[in-house]
């Protein structure tokens, strides 16, 4: 039975040649429309290959625009140019998103590095051996901060591993740091802000062509032939290009669409698989939105969920479903939950900040009722089905 299970799996149509080549986590050897940051970050990074510091990097722009792609990229060629010309040079790569303080940070790249069993020691001795690592052989180290904007102690970070250059006998530490949040720069310290961003480079969006033809060669990998058809990627392209050329989320698609078609027994992807996948995807990007708000946030959106799942069964006079809120009514349920939960109940000032927030990740819309009898109100609405939201709000708090 379950090797004629087996077998079936085996024997299943499938429209790829091999998936792992449309995951967003896989780097082409060619990435085309980017010649120009390519070398500009060469550059930049070049002269560690003659043993001199190279100028500490900051790299930002939107989602899925290449820019951990292609520093990574160049990073690990400048090694193969290291190797061959004899220059010491290394580089460890963090994730901000997953270590997102100093001392994570430190542990991160010492773990990279061969170091084990760490736990327990503070960062000024976490600092101390990154230092005589790079002084045993002064090599230049360069340091990938990607999604840099999550570190929690920035400024204190960014001075830390900049201060080394100062301590150092020999060798060199420089940093590149990645992110999409354009307001980040803006929060940094005077002194980190020019010490990180002594070269600065924007990745700008790809246009809806350039996104075709990157996506062709994508295509080309990981699909069997004719298994996409032409009108499917054009589709993706302009979904991608409305999204602000973001190569992540059209990868998903194609990925997504490809799967569907699989699961259908069809041998081409079509239109009609991406405009499936694409609600998918998209439901798929708020879930883990949600997953990675702030507490507070958590509670003010589970807030409203509740409120609106209440509101299924609640019809106004016309018969309508209620789906609006006003905001002190919102709150007074808001004060209840957190009660309910164990949490601290903030105060109606910082009800309102959560609100801004949730509604500039586009959760909820909120809108000012005219001026009636008790004056202008905030009105409140969910953007997204309260059952999809309550869903994932349950497993967070228990329920
Ligand atoms: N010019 C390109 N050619 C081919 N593939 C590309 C190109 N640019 C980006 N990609 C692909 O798009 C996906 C997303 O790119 P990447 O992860 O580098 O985005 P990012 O700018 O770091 O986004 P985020 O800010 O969300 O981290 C990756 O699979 C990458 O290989
Ligand atoms: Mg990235």
């Amino acid at each position: 039975m379950m090797d004629k299970l087996f077998e079936q799996e085996i024997q299943k149509q499938s429209v790829f040649l091999d998936s792992n080549k449309i995951s967003p986590h896989y780097i082409p050897n060619e990435l085309p429309y980017r010649e120009k940051e390519l070398k500009s970050i060469i550059q930049i990074l070049a002269p560690a290959l003659s043993g001199k510091k190279p100028g500490n990097l900051f790299i930002y722009g939107k989602t899925g625009l290449g820019k951990t792609a292609i520093s990574r990229q160049v990073v690990e060629k400048l090694l193969e140019y290291a190797k061959k010309y004899n220059s010491k040079i290394d580089s460890v790569y963090t994730n901000c998103h997953i270590h997102n303080t100093q001392y994570r940070v430190l542990i991160n790249s010492l773990n990279k590095k061969g170091f084990k069993d760490l736990t327990g020691y503070a960062s000024s001795h976490l600092y101390e051996k990154l230092l005589s690592y790079v002084d045993s052989d002064g090599k230049t180290l360069i340091i990938i901060l990607d999604e840099i904007d999550k570190v929690k102690d920035i400024n204190e970070l960014i001075y830390l591993l900049t201060r080394s250059n100062d301590e150092l006998e020999k060798g060199h530490v420089s940093l590149i740091g990645i992110s999409n949040n354009v307001m980040f720069k803006e929060k940094l310290d005077p002194r980190s802000k020019s010490t990180l961003c002594e070269k600065e480079m924007v990745f700008a969006p790809y246009n809806a062509k350039q996104i075709q033809e990157i996506l062709n060669q994508r295509v080309k990998i990981g699909f069997k032939e004719n298994s996409v058809s032409d009108s499917a990627i054009n589709l993706v392209a302009a979904l991608a290009a409305s999204e602000n050329g973001d190569i992540r989320y059209s990868l998903n698609l194609l990925l997504k669409g490809g799967e569907l078609a699989d699961n259908a027994g069809d041998n081409q992807v079509t239109d009609e698989h991406i405009n499936t996948a694409r609600k998918i995807v998209e439901e798929d990007i708020v879930l883990s939105l949600i997953d990675t708000l702030p507490e507070y946030q958590q509670l003010v959106l589970f807030t409203i969920a509740k409120l609106a799942e209440l509101g299924e069964n609640n019809k106004n006079l016309l018969g309508e479903t209620i789906d609006t809120w006003i905001s002190g009514e919102v709150y007074k349920h808001y004060t209840e939950l957190s009660k309910q939960f164990g949490k601290e109940t903030r105060s109606a000032r910082w009800f309102r900040e959560y609100l801004k927030d949730l509604e500039m990740t586009g959760l909820i819309t909120t809108t000012m009722s005219g001026a009636g009898q008790r004056g202008t109100t905030q009105l409140i609405k969910l953007a997204f089905p309260a059952d999809k939201i309550l869903n994932v709000m349950k497993k967070q708090y228990d329920l």
